[in-house]
């Protein structure tokens, strides 16, 4: 039976760091509040210029370099990602030279928002196990600061820039064990950027183009829908909770992973943080997390990992990975 298996790992943050500090400069907030409720004390904003594909070619190089793999053989390239370079090509294309990925191979983007990352890596996972691909470069990458209104506070506070990737090869032994992707239309209004190339651009002006966020309805929906998830996963696998080794979540907010912790009984020790420094960075939040992860030393080959995201859409899903 082939299996997809991690190869090597890359993540990049843009070099300018904003701190709480600083937004308290720019909207009615203090750090207290943001840490409170957040987690969060910095995030990175991407330089002027500085596109979602740019991030993408660095954490994508990185992981590449740390697989020590000939991008030459590389099949496919998919791109978890909301805030894309362009309308077309898509980010993929316009990146697969740059990243060294042979002409022919498969390249395109998934959006599913936070979640974007874990549908990328459940669509790569699933045309390497059916033979449709043998080597495949996952990246989450996200310049949210461009879709953010710096006047509102209930927003503009939670998210940074920044990408992360994962190479992954076909493989005899155990690897990516199951993803489990799902989706709900139905609350789409709860958080959304109400802007798209289809509506026009003079109907939605001033509202056009930035995210807006029932916070708090969000909020109870992710910790409800999390915990189905992640049990859910558990089950497919005659897993208990204790045969996790590492939660790597998506980062959105602290109280939202301790809660999802809780229900799987994890200590916090055995969850990957970095909303602390990272903020939410969407799609790119798993792979960021799980490259620091990896490159501390924290999470060693042979352990079992549990990927867990939720999103606007609402998305949902999860990953089981044997790293
Ligand atoms: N600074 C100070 N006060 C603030 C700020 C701020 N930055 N933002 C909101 N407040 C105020 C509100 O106005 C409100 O004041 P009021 O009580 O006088 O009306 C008060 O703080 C509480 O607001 P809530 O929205 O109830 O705060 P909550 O505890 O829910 O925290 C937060 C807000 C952090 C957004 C939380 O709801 C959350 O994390 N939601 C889920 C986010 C998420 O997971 N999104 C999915 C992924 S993102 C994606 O897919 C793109």
């Amino acid at each position: 039976m082939i299996r997809s298996r991690i190869v090597g790992t890359g993540s990049y943050l843009p070099e300018r760091v904003m701190t709480n500090a600083d937004l308290e400069k720019l909207v009615d907030t203090s750090d207290t509040w943001i840490r409170e409720r957040t987690g969060i004390r910095e995030r990175r904003i991407a330089a002027p210029g500085q596109t979602t594909g740019d991030l993408a070619v660095e954490a994508g190089l990185r992981a590449i370099e740390a697989a020590g793999v000939d991008p030459q053989e590389i099949d496919m390239l998919i791109i978890g990602t909301s805030t894309p370079d362009a309308v077309f090509p898509s980010t993929a294309c316009l990146i697969q030279q740059r990243l060294g990925i042979r002409p022919g191979a498969i390249a395109m983007d998934v959006a599913a928002a936070c979640t974007g990352f874990i549908y990328a890596l459940g669509v790569a996972d699933r045309f390497i196990r059916t033979g449709g691909a043998r080597r495949a470069l996952v990246i989450g990458a996200e310049t949210f600061s461009r879709i953010l209104n710096w006047e509102d506070r209930t927003t503009c506070v939670l998210f940074g820039d920044g990408a992360g990737a994962v190479l992954l090869e076909a493989s005899d032994s155990e690897g990516v064990i199951s993803t489990h992707l799902h989706s709900d239309g139905i609350n789409a209004d709860l958080l959304h950027v109400p802007w798209g190339v289809s509506q026009g651009y003079d109907q939605l002006q001033g509202a056009a183009g930035t995210v807006h966020m029932r916070g708090n309805e969000v909020f109870k929906v992710a910790v409800r829908t999390l915990g189905r998830v992640v049990d859910e996963t558990l089950e497919a696998n005659g897993l208990s909770r204790a045969d996790i080794d590492w939660v790597v979540p998506h980062q959105a907010n602290i109280r939202i992973i301790s809660a999802t912790a809780r229900s799987l009984d994890v200590p916090l020790e055995r969850v990957v943080l970095t909303v602390d420094k990272h903020g939410n960075t969407s799609a790119a939040s798993i792979p960021l997390a799980l490259d620091t992860a990896v490159r501390d030393g924290r999470i060693q080959r042979g352990n079992l990992l549990l990927l867990e995201a939720f999103g606007a859409g609402f998305t949902w899903g999860s990953a089981l990975v044997r790293y």
